[in-house]
């Protein structure tokens, strides 16, 4: 091969502009700022090219372990869309098409791009299915603490709980359109939610732990060199320990490894004994055998670094860098029993790709939809 010819490569999305902005991982980015800096060409983009923007922003997604599978993605445009009841029906035809299929593929929904005259459509929820969070008087929460600012906006706004409030009330979801906010609880038939048993242990199923089944990022900007997106919501399926030694897991989130703990026969005041350890293992084994047991797709940490192991190896070959976010990409647990502990990776973000945004309450637009929609 002549070394000083240039691969070509109908994906290589490396060879940036070189008077792009610099992009850090963490930074939340406001449309109108990565516009102004990023002065996208805003010509037309053909479904072709959103399609390998969009599978290249996921494979350029360096917090993610799962983007193996980014030539995969599919592309529903929902670029025309032109009213809020249109944009609810896109949002409820993604849960449609992954719940087909038990989540075994995975889709981006893009709305219409940013256009700095216009008034910016935005998910206000940073996934489409979340769980509902009530503070109380003594600092608890009943329901997911991630999402108890969110479950707020959504009172002022005119939702109603259910009667009988429980720690897993799903969210309506909250669509800031053309300088108003809309409500709209999702349809039963949407919403695939999972029991949590384990099949050796019947009282964990006891403890009455559920999860949603497909995880819908809504809240991420998705921005290549020639449009920014900011509602362009992707799904895909879990890995167990997401939700397994994270969301239920988490001091700050659910806290249930003392429940599970007890509920296998240990004795979660004997630290030595390795108790969140063993409850740690229990719990996965239990979401993993729940989803699979309703025919959802899930991957455990095990399995999911392999495959991102394979993708090095393959862009390696391909003489193309894999960025990386090395505390994202190794799994919460058993880290250093995975392929991929001991290679070191730069978080460096090229584009296409997902960014942060700013929070939607906390933008000037956001502010003056929620003023005037409450
Ligand atoms: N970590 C998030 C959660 O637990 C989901 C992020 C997307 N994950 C995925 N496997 N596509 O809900």
């Amino acid at each position: 091969m002549n070394p000083n010819k240039p691969t070509v490569c109908p994906y290589s999305t490396q060879t940036s502009r070189p008077d792009l902005p610099e992009i850090t991982v963490e930074k939340r980015w406001s449309a109108d700022e990565l516009c102004t800096q990023l002065k996208p060409s805003l010509l037309s983009v053909s479904a072709i090219d959103l399609q390998t923007d969009a599978q290249g922003a996921w494979r350029n997604s360096v917090r993610c372990s799962g983007r193996a599978r980014w030539r995969s993605l599919r592309v529903i445009d929902a670029r025309s869309t032109n009213s809020v009841e249109e944009c609810f029906d896109a949002l409820f035809e993604h849960l449609k098409r992954a719940d087909a299929n038990r989540s075994a593929e995975s889709f981006i929904t893009v709305f219409p791009e940013f256009d700095p005259d216009q008034a910016e459509t935005r998910i206000w929820n940073h996934q489409l299915i979340r769980y509902a969070g009530y503070p109380a008087s003594d600092g608890s929460v009943l329901g997911d603490p991630m999402n108890v600012h969110l479950t707020q906006i959504a009172i002022d706004l005119g939702w109603q709980p259910p009667h009988q409030r429980s720690r897993f009330d799903i969210l309506p979801i909250i669509l800031q359109f053309r300088g108003k906010l809309h409500l709209r609880p999702i349809p039963k038939e949407y919403l695939a939610e999972i029991t949590i048993r384990h099949p050796e242990h019947p009282a964990i199923e006891s403890l009455g732990l559920r999860w949603y089944a497909i995880p819908v990022v809504t809240d991420m900007l998705f921005a290549s060199e020639q449009a920014i997106y900011p509602a362009a919501p992707f799904s895909g399926h879990y890995v167990s320990t997401e939700i397994a030694a994270r969301n239920l897991a988490d001091l700050k989130r659910y806290n249930q490894l003392p429940q599970i703990a007890a509920a296998i026969g240990l004795d979660p005041s004997k630290h030595a004994k390795f108790w969140i350890d063993r409850a740690l293992v229990a719990l996965n084994e239990a979401v993993l055998w729940s989803f699979e047991g309703a025919g959802y797709r899930i991957v455990d940490h095990h399995t999911v670094t392999s495959e991102f192991a394979n993708f090095c190896k393959k862009e390696d070959r391909n003489q193309r860098t894999v960025h990386g976010d090395w505390p994202w990409l190794i799994p919460p647990m058993s880290s250093a029993s995975t392929p991929i502990f001991f290679r070191s990776f730069e978080p460096k973000i090229e584009l296409p790709n997902f960014l942060y945004q700013e929070l939607p309450w906390n933008t000037p637009s956001g502010q003056a939809a929620l003023a005037a929609s409450t």
